[in-house]
């Protein structure tokens, strides 16, 4: 008896110990990390996707250049009239990586003609403009048609060599860029004109009312150019305001649903092939019923904005989408330096009444500063007027996320005159002004110095 049951549990124990075995090995040479890549693919898959989204956000057309050169001929311009020290002043940046030595030596030393179009030539053969591709014929003299990237808005320069000349910035707004004045210098407008169904002069007046920092994506699906009442916690704050909104940053994206200013649209990769198909003009593919929706979006409706195709072969910018999506979420926001950026002691006074008595972070929650969820809200819950938010489908805003607005308060690798300037139409020149709305807007009855240290904590973030 004794024997048998011995027996038949050291058989057991055997049979249990060969089971466990079979099951750990492989287990074991998944997680020690040989031949990681033929066992787990995904962070190979992470750095392919990384680096080709990068290529894609920095250097990619999808083939709008059909439209900037060859509709609007925008290269004419450039060629014929645009010196380096316009560019920089309408906001266009040099990436001083691609730069040859010799290049950047005279640079340094003031010995380039910064006012010759010749320049801004030479700069583009280099695709040294941060954002612009110039396509030029078999001689490489004439420049024969321009194209546009998502680095055109949404990065900027460090400033290293000189004002406006330096190495790239990924995902940084661009404050300084003029795009409206930049395309109103199109010799040809008409096909603008067509889309809004109006004439040349009114799209050459709207292009230049937008100024340094913003564009109007919204104006080509409804034709809305100018806010009739702008209104900020019952006061009104201006008349026939430009419609355009500040250019966001394309970092600190991961982990909230809705984006844009007005939220509703859709995800980051929404908006990215919206952007491409109908802002920037490449050849692809789009598909949103809700802009045939002519009451809201006349211009989209008729358009036929809301179903634009492209055959595969011919479609240059869907296969992009993953990669494009992929590397602008894992683009960082930056962090600020205590003590440079941000006094510690009055920031952390600041912290405990964002939490507390100014009920900030009801909204903007730590650490995402939005809310996980559906981060939106309808205009009288922020005390604004409803201009921006009934251009979108639901009629909302959404709750912007704070990370590093540090950059823009104190103006970080942009024009003097260009800092600061926040919610979606930069209505509030600095920190301090939105949190006087918000102290108006919600009683909140914050004394000076609270306020001062609200600041201090919203420039850590
Ligand atoms: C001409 C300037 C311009 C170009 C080019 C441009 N964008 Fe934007 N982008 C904007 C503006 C302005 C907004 C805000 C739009 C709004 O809220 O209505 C925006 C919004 C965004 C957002 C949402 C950010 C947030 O805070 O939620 C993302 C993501 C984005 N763009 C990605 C891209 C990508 C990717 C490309 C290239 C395919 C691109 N953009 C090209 C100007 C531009
Ligand atoms: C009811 C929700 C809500 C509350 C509460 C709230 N916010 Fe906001 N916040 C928003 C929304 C929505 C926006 C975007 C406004 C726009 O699009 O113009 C915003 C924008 C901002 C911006 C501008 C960001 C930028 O990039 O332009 C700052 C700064 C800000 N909030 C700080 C605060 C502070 C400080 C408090 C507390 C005193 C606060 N918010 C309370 C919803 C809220």
């Amino acid at each position: 008896m004794f024997t048998r049951r011995f027996g038949r549990s050291w058989g057991r124990f055997l049979a249990g110990t060969i089971f466990l075995v079979c099951l750990l090995v492989p287990l074991r040479s998944l997680t020690t990390g040989q031949n990681s890549t033929q066992h787990d693919p995904i962070v190979p898959n992470a750095e392919t996707m990384i680096t080709k989204g990068r290529q894609i956000f920095r250097f990619d057309t999808f083939g709008d250049e059909a439209f900037w050169g060859g509709q609007l001929r925008l290269n004419e311009a450039i060629a014929s009239g645009l010196s380096p020290r316009t560019a920089l002043s309408l906001g266009l940046k040099v990436d001083v990586d691609a730069l040859p030595d010799q290049l950047v030596q005279k640079l340094r030393k003031g010995d380039v003609d910064l006012s010759s179009p010749a320049t801004t030539l030479s700069l583009l053969r280099l695709n040294a403009v941060v954002g612009l591709t110039g396509f030029f014929d078999s001689s490489g003299s004439q420049l024969t048609s321009i194209g546009i990237q998502c680095a055109l808005c949404h990065s900027t320069v460090n400033d290293s060599l000189l004002p406006g000349i330096g190495s790239r910035l990924d995902g940084w707004a661009n404050h300084d860029l003029n795009i409206g004045a930049i395309a109103a210098l199109s010799p040809n407008l008409q096909p603008v004109a067509d889309v809004l169904g109006v004439d040349v002069p009114t799209v050459r007046r709207v292009l230049n009312s937008w100024g340094p920092g913003k564009f109007d994506a919204e104006l080509f699906l409804d034709g809305k150019a100018f806010n009739p009442q702008q209104v900020s916690h019952g006061v009104v704050t201006g008349k026939n305001v430009p419609g355009a909104t500040m250019i966001p940053n394309a970092f600190g994206l991961a982990g909230f649903n809705q984006h844009t200013w007005t939220g509703a649209w859709g995800t980051v990769s929404y908006w990215n092939a919206l952007v491409a198909n109908l802002e920037m003009h490449g050849k692809g593919t789009f598909f949103d019923p809700r802009l045939n929706d002519a009451a809201q979006f006349p211009v989209a409706a008729r358009n036929g904005f809301g179903n634009l195709r492209t055959p595969p072969d011919d479609d240059r910018i869907t296969s992009k989408l993953p990669a494009l999506h992929f590397f602008q979420l894992a683009i960082p926001a930056p962090k600020p330096t205590p003590g440079v950026d941000f006094d510690a002691d009055s920031a952390m006074r600041g912290d405990v009444l964002f939490g507390g008595k100014a009920g900030c972070i009801k909204c903007h929650v730590e650490p995402l500063w939005t809310e996980p969820g559906w981060n939106l809200h309808k205009p009288d819950e922020i005390g604004i007027d409803s201009f921006e938010a009934d251009r979108a489908p639901d009629h909302t805003y959404k709750t912007q996320n704070l990370a590093a607005v540090f950059v823009q308060e104190r103006g970080l690798f942009m024009q003097a005159s260009h800092k600061g300037r926040f919610y979606h139409d930069g209505r509030f020149p600095t920190l301090l002004d939105v949190v006087n709305h918000y102290n108006i807007q919600f009683n909140l009855g914050l004394s000076v110095r609270e306020k001062l240290d609200l600041v201090e904590y919203l420039k850590s973030l």
